[in-house]
């Protein structure tokens, strides 16, 4: 069987409780030192009365030359008028009663009290009758010529000072039963103003929508200190948010873009032909165009597909351990068909070991590369330079083609981003998604992609892969 938890489910409720516990565990600890202070001074009191007595009476019996007759008058004198302390007292010599206060016989039969060891150590009885408490304890006295055997029995009345601490505990109790209501109360009120600018932030929270991401949560007035870093790290959520937000916006209209451009191209070549019956060359033109559009949206589409499987999260990367150098040379033929009409060389140096998904890594390099072989002049040089150090493997492309104005440097490896804004219909021209995927893939890895340029002379592109972890 399941028990329901006993603890609350709001925080105000847990602080509460915690308070009305924390508050009632000190009053409690205070009720016991008060109430053992307050018994052991009774009991200190009670031993000394009793000590004292013993002492006076072992006196009174002296004086009396030891019979023990002169004692029990002196006992029933003192007994017999109003005084401080309430007590009965009997006097036995030789374990007989000798004489005893009016009426103790009834009330305390010597048979209840224990036996008698010394006036330093007393050896205290408690006894209830009826309503009184009594304190029962044996005194040994001296009798004559120093005769042993002569036992003062004493009966301590303790009703007034057992109802005091009665009294005292019943107004423990009564404070308790007030207090729990009244903490409680006092813990729910602090916590809830505590509490207050949680709900604050979640008022401003609400109100942020997708229409409103720009929103943030102030920081002005203060936040007490423990909520400051939850609002900055709530507002840096939101920073990313809008800027993933507004990428996939712009996303999504770029490639609406992309794919209307290619598809109105195909459109108009199609319906040309469509309008008036034309000749052979005409027709073969018109489908080589479309091939060409359908060409160039397969490629897009296939970039698109790609990237959203590399950035779907849980993409698992395929490692495996491989020498740089042969990988680049393996992407460097796929290209051999583009370079060598344009007489470009494209030179390997440098190896290192990489521990990567080589599927992946060969579709960076390649990118990389169709870009330099795209922009190198006729008869150029590109090289693949690799090296390999402690803090991973670098490989640098370069290319000594037209360059990149600066301004286009921070944004090359966004989607869709190309330097030429004009956006043709020709296959050769790309969508602007390789070094995106470039990006993406060196993410992935842990590693990053750079680029730099000189207007004019030559474009370097660096992937650098951390060092490897197996
Ligand atoms: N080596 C280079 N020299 C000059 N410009 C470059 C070079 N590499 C990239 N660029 C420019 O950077 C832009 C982005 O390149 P990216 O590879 O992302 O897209 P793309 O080559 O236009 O299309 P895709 O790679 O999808 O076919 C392009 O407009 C291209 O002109
Ligand atoms: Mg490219």
């Amino acid at each position: 069987m399941k028990f329901p938890s006993l603890r609350p489910a709001s925080i105000s409720g847990r602080l509460a409780l915690l308070y009305t516990l924390g508050a009632l565990l000190a009053v409690g600890l205070f009720a016991l030192l008060a109430n053992w202070k307050l018994e052991a001074n009774f009991t200190a009191a009670h031993q000394d009365f009793l000590q004292a007595k013993g002492a006076e009476f072992q006196d009174d019996l002296n004086e009396g030359g030891g019979a023990p007759n002169m004692l029990i008058n002196e006992i029933l004198k003192e007994t017999d008028g109003a005084r401080l302390r309430a007590y009965e007292a009997r006097l036995m010599v030789a374990g007989k009663q000798v004489g005893e206060t009016a009426g103790m016989r009834a009330t305390l039969p010597a048979g209840l009290f224990p036996a008698a060891h010394g006036v330093e150590n007393l050896t205290l009885t408690p006894y209830q009758t009826g309503d009184s408490s009594w304190l029962l304890t044996s005194l040994p006295l001296q009798g004559a010529q120093g005769q042993d055997g002569v036992v003062l029995q004493i009966g301590l009345d303790i009703t007034r000072d057992e109802a005091l601490l009665t009294d005292f505990h019943r107004a423990l109790a009564v404070f308790f039963l007030l207090m729990v209501p009244l903490l409680l109360g006092a813990g729910r009120l602090a916590a809830a103003h505590a509490l207050e600018p949680l709900a604050r932030i979640a008022k401003v929270a609400q109100s942020i929508t997708p229409a409103q991401l720009s929103r943030r949560i102030p920081l002005d007035p203060p936040w007490p200190r423990e909520l400051t870093g939850l609002v900055q790290v709530f507002n840096q959520m939101l920073d990313n948010l809008e800027s993933n937000f507004e990428r996939l916006s712009r996303f999504s209209a770029d490639i609406a873009h992309e794919l209307r451009t290619p598809l109105s191209n195909l459109n108009g070549s199609l319906e040309v032909c469509l309008t008036r019956p034309r000749g052979e060359a005409e027709y073969r033109a018109a489908i080589a165009s479309a091939l060409e559009d359908g060409q160039r949206l397969t490629g897009l589409i296939e970039n698109l597909l790609f990237l959203a499987r590399v950035e779907n999260p849980s993409h698992a990367l395929r490692y495996e351990r491989c020498e740089a150098n042969e990988i680049c040379a393996w992407v460097a033929a796929q290209y051999e068909a583009q370079s060598r009409p344009k007489g470009l060389c494209i030179r390997i140096d440098g190896t290192a070991t990489l521990y990567v998904d080589t599927l992946l890594f060969r579709q960076a390099v390649g990118n990389v590369l169709a870009n330099a072989v795209r922009h190198a002049p006729p008869d150029s040089e590109i090289s693949l330079a690799i090296s390999g150090g402690p803090a991973g493997v670098e490989i640098a492309i370069a290319d000594q083609g037209p360059g990149i104005a600066p301004e286009h440097l921070p944004r090359l490896f966004d989607r869709f981003y190309q330097t030429d804004p004009a956006r043709g219909h020709k296959v050769a021209q790309g969508s602007g998604l390789g070094l995106s995927i470039v990006r993406s893939i060196l993410e992935l890895h842990g590693g990053r992609a750079e680029i730099e340029s000189t207007l004019g002379h030559e474009t370097r592109v660096k992937l650098h892969f951390p060092s490897m972890q197996a």
